[in-house]
């Protein structure tokens, strides 16, 4: 007798921590499969079953998740809902125990079974039979092993409840995101009405980082290739920002020789030389806006001492002044140079970098995101079919397929010069492979010398310049026309292949 009492409160204790145990461990989130299989092997071990099955249910009352132990999964899932014990449980909602049940076409056991509940609606369904001899007691459960199912079930209930909450808040805070995103993807487009396009991560990134930046009076450095958008994005950044009213100036610092440079940035006080007018700077004429200064990798070093001073102490001094100006500008830079590489040696200084590298967008390659070639198609043939008095404009299979393969050294800006150009040589309103003038190569005709030919982007840009070159000898707004770059970016370009192909030197410059 006292051997027996002793054996009940053992078990009892055990059936205590097993709950503990399983509260705890159901307490965090995780997935519903898992969650069920967790407690069948909780009651199993606990309740010393031979069989077990659990099952949740969706809102349907379809089952969601299923797992058994010692007998078949029922196909289809749903199968089990017939089994006339768990009928009865899903009416009555009520625990029930049932003696010599022969369940799922297995042998006759005893069976006992309890529902999952949450507040009013039933989750799932736990039950388990064939009770194992064990110690002194025979084979069949008692009201003790009942209260512990019953336990588990709302224990249970209550985890799968949680967990899908969970999983309902966060898709509902994935589609937040998604609006947000949208929305401030829509408030870059009102500006000017341009529209940024790009559904690529990468892009998403920039978007959003865009859009974040704007509000703030950071400085801004924009790197990135030619023609990869870095106006573009100071624009959105100026036109999205509480200066938006303001005026936004740009100056291309590479277009102008220093002394000329150093007059449009901080400008000319009367007198300074005869026949020179007094003339505000960019700087002051960026009064209340912002400031974009382009191609910043190419300010001389002497001057990058001078534009230093003036973004530290907020102030600028006229050629030829004395009077100090206070400025009011915030400062958006870009650059598709290595700055980092300068640094180096010693053609940058790295106290302005910081100074203009507050926050840095990096645009990248279009080749490195040809998902948003389509899209980007589809908006410049509206764009310039528009204009061309084209409506309904289209571009077949092989004419984008064709886009897609080619490694666009211009960037957008080529893209959108070739959809330009497409347009203006068409005669009817569809774009085919034939309409689109890139180079032979891309159209995959030349596909022996492919084969064993694979030379590295650059060479390739240094090769189709060379050819384009040759084709418009040597006149370099043609050039620069059909690469879809500007004459300086080809200026630049012919000044980095002239150290590599001496024979570009002699062109012509027209
Ligand atoms: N994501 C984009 N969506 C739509 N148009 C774009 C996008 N990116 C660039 N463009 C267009 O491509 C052209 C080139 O962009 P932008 O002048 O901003 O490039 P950039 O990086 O400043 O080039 P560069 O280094 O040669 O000065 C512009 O006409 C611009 O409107
Ligand atoms: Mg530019």
């Amino acid at each position: 007798m006292a051997q027996q009492s002793n054996f009940e409160l053992r078990r009892k204790l055990l059936q205590l921590e097993a709950l503990y145990d399983v509260g705890r461990a159901l307490n965090t989130l995780r997935p519903e499969g898992e969650l069920t299989e967790e407690l069948m092997h909780r009651a199993i071990a606990v309740l010393d079953a031979m069989v077990g099955f659990v099952f949740s249910l969706d809102e349907k009352l379809n089952v969601q998740q299923i797992f058994t132990f010692g007998v078949e999964i029922p196909a289809p899932a749903n199968a089990i809902l017939a089994e006339p014990p768990i009928k009865q449980v899903l009416a009555s909602r009520e625990p029930m125990s049932v003696t010599v049940s022969k369940f799922l076409g297995g042998a006759g056991s005893d069976l006992i079974l309890a529902p999952m509940i949450s507040g009013e609606t039933i989750i799932g369904i736990i039950g388990v039979g064939g009770k194992e001899e064990r110690g002194a007691k025979s084979g069949s459960f008692v009201e003790d092993d009942l209260r512990f199912l019953v336990s588990l079930a709302a224990i249970g209930g209550a985890a799968i409840d949680n967990a899908r909450n969970f999983y309902k808040l966060s898709v509902l805070r994935e589609t937040l995101e998604d609006e947000n995103r949208n929305l401030k993807q829509r408030m870059l487009r009102d500006y000017n009405d341009r529209l940024m396009i790009g559904d690529s991560p990468k892009m998403q990134r920039v978007i959003d980082l865009v859009a974040r930046v704007a509000d703030s009076q950071a400085s801004v450095l924009i790197r990135g290739e030619s023609g990869t958008g870095k106006e573009m994005v100071a624009r959105l950044i100026h036109g999205n920002s509480p200066r938006k009213d303001g005026p936004f100036v740009a100056i291309n610092c590479a277009a102008l020789p220093e002394t000329l440079l150093e007059s449009e940035l901080f400008g000319i006080e009367r007198g300074v030389a005869t026949g020179v007018d007094a003339r505000p700077g960019k700087f002051e004429l960026a009064k209340g806006g912002t400031i974009f200064l382009d191609e910043v990798g190419d300010i001389p070093l002497a001057l990058q001492a001078k534009l230093l001073r003036v973004l530290q102490e907020r102030e600028v001094e006229k050629l030829g002044g004395r009077r100090r100006i206070p400025i009011d500008v915030r400062i958006l830079a870009a650059t598709h140079r290595d700055l980092e590489q300068m640094i180096e040696k010693t053609e940058f200084r790295q106290d302005l970098y910081y100074r203009l590298k507050v926050v840095e967008i990096v645009l990248p390659p279009l080749r490195d995101r040809k998902e948003d070639i389509p899209k980007l198609v589809r908006f410049f043939l509206d764009k310039y079919g528009k204009r061309e008095g084209l409506t309904d404009v289209r571009i077949t299979q092989e004419a984008l397929q064709k886009l897609m393969r080619y490694p666009f050294p211009g960037n957008v800006r080529e893209l959108e010069n070739l959809i330009e150009g497409s347009l203006a040589l068409t005669t009817d309103p569809v774009i085919d492979p034939g309409d689109l003038a890139l180079p032979e190569s891309a159209s995959g005709a030349g596909g022996v010398e492919m084969l064993t030919d694979f030379p590295s982007l650059d060479e390739l840009e240094r090769r189709y310049v060379t050819r384009v070159l040759t084709y418009t000898k040597g006149n370099m707004s043609k050039a620069a026309k059909i690469l879809g770059v500007d004459r300086k970016t080809l200026y630049r370009m012919r000044e980095a292949m002239s150290q590599l192909a001496p024979t570009v030197d002699s062109w012509d410059v027209h």
